[in-house]
């Protein structure tokens, strides 16, 4: 969001190319492999050690993603087209995937049950386990978020009271 205020001080123009450079937490753009099958296949066995007790074996997610638990905590979200992991831009997938959705937000009083990945994967990993769940999405979910990348949209919604990562990104 820094970023983008900067852009409006600046001027028009540069929120445009300063868009489409969105580079996030981390100051890299980081795109998925999704049609490489080689990483994808390295993704699923990812997948199926790190994110399927919570994410769901076949991605389902977990029952009632969309309502807090008593903690104040939402249950993990499904990966397949039911879900909205495929909203959100290639990068952002990444960087919520490496430093937890506390720090992406900004808000490290975030609480989340999602856990960082920085100090369990490396980053090909993240790329692939995330490219493996992209490769699993239809057409039209595949295209959207194709669209998605190119604007990197995320980054333009407004900035909300963030009750949390979920709500801000997709109000
Ligand atoms: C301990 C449970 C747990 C594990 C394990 C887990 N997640 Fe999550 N994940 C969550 C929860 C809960 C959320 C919802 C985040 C929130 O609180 O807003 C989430 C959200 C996400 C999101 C954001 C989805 C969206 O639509 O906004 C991504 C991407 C994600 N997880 C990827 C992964 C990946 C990749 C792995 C494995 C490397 C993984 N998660 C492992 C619990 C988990």
């Amino acid at each position: 969001m820094r970023r983008i205020l900067v852009a409006v001080a600046i001027g028009l123009p540069v929120i445009a190319s300063s868009l489409m450079a969105a580079t996030g937490t981390d100051g890299v753009q980081t795109r998925l492999q999704a049609d490489n099958l080689a990483v994808v296949a390295r993704g699923e066995i990812v997948y199926q050690a790190h994110c399927a007790s919570c994410h769901g074996v076949q991605l389902e997610g977990q029952a009632n993603w969309r309502q807090r638990n008593a903690q104040g905590r939402l249950p993990a979200p499904p990966h397949d087209a039911t879900g909205h992991t495929w909203h959100h831009a290639d990068d952002l997938l990444f960087e919520i995937t490496k430093f937890g959705p506390g720090v992406v937000i900004g808000d490290t009083s975030y609480l989340s049950d999602m856990p960082a990945y920085a100090n369990i994967l490396n980053d090909a990993e993240i790329v692939a386990v995330l490219s493996f769940i992209k490769n699993t999405w239809p057409d039209n979910e595949r295209q959207w978020q194709e669209e998605v990348n190119g604007t990197q949209i995320d980054w333009q919604l407004p900035e909300t009271d963030k009750p949390s990562l979920l709500d801000k990104i997709l109000k």
